[in-house]
């Protein structure tokens, strides 16, 4: 018995030894060991987290959600007790995180505040993100329903993640969608923002609604050409629409680009 108490001990030492380490190595505000212990309310969630999910393997389902209704009073953060967190784990600010029931988080996953890891609403069982090892998720962002994020994954701040992330890619925007896959950069080319602002948060309908704009303006020149007797001019730039119909098939949750019209030349238009 006094074995089991001292090894349980040792193991709660170590466990309590990481989290510290965690918030020095990944907070460079982060000056003591005595700051992060007084002044992480991060980490305060995530050690009661630690005791609630106990009481809640043990059948204790009440007492494990009053003291994780405790924690959110106290922290700000929400998590479920049936949430599965691995070691490792890193709130950094904490304020409006929230952590639903059927969530599974595995090593070194770090979160900024405003992260909401929740069910879409229409699905039971397992209805909350997998989040896989060494994910960051950036302030704000949403991932919603039970989908799964690859090892080593970024999600910006702000986005919103409805559909599966590959493993070390970077995903921004509302709805979410790749820049960076497997540590290479997505061709920014691939879509033209209307405007080269790139701090705002990425559009599709807007730049669907851009690129059919400039095929208007592109077939209104050809026709003030042939009207004229003249042969039309070459197109200047690349055409936008066979990645704006995939996005937007994408959105639609369409196959491929079923219902959406790819036009005489599939898609790619007059040149
Ligand atoms: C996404 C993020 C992790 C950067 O990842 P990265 O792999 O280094 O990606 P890059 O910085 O090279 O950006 C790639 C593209 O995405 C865009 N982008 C980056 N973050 C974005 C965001 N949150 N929303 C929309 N677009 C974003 C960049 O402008 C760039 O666009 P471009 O290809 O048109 O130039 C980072 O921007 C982010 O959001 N971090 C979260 C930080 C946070 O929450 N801090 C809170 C501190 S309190």
């Amino acid at each position: 018995m006094v074995q089991r108490i001292r090894r349980a001990l040792s193991g709660a030492a170590a466990t309590l030894r990481r989290d510290i380490e965690v918030a020095r190595e990944r907070d460079p505000a982060a000056r003591s060991t005595v700051e992060v212990l007084l002044c992480y309310p991060g980490l305060h969630a995530i050690w009661f987290h630690r005791v609630a999910h106990r009481l809640n393997d043990a059948g204790a389902h009440l007492p494990a959600r009053l003291l994780s209704q405790v924690a959110r009073t106290v922290t700000g953060v929400e998590i479920h007790p049936g949430a599965e967190i691995g070691p490792g784990f890193f709130i950094d600010h904490g304020m409006g995180v929230v952590i639903g029931e059927t969530t599974e988080i595995g090593e070194n996953v770090t979160l900024y505040q405003g992260v909401t890891l929740g069910g879409t609403g229409k699905d039971t069982g397992k209805r909350h993100p997998t989040i896989d090892d060494g994910v960051i998720i950036g302030t704000g962002a949403r991932v919603l329903g039970p989908v799964h994020v690859g090892e080593g994954a970024k999600v910006g701040a702000g986005s919103i993640v409805i559909k599966d992330v590959a493993p070390n890619s970077t995903v921004v925007g509302n709805p979410g969608r790749a820049v960076v896959v497997d540590g290479k950069r997505v061709d920014p080319e691939r879509i033209r923002h209307p405007v080269p602002e790139h701090t705002r948060l990425p559009d599709p309908v807007a730049e669907a609604l851009v690129c059919l704009m400039r095929r208007v303006g592109h077939l209104e020149r050809e026709i003030a050409d042939l009207r004229a007797g003249r042969a039309p001019a070459e197109r200047d730039d690349k055409d936008c629409m066979p990645s704006v119909q995939e996005e937007l098939a994408a959105i639609l949750g369409l196959n491929g680009t079923d219902g959406v019209d790819p036009g005489p030349a599939g898609g790619a238009g007059p040149r």
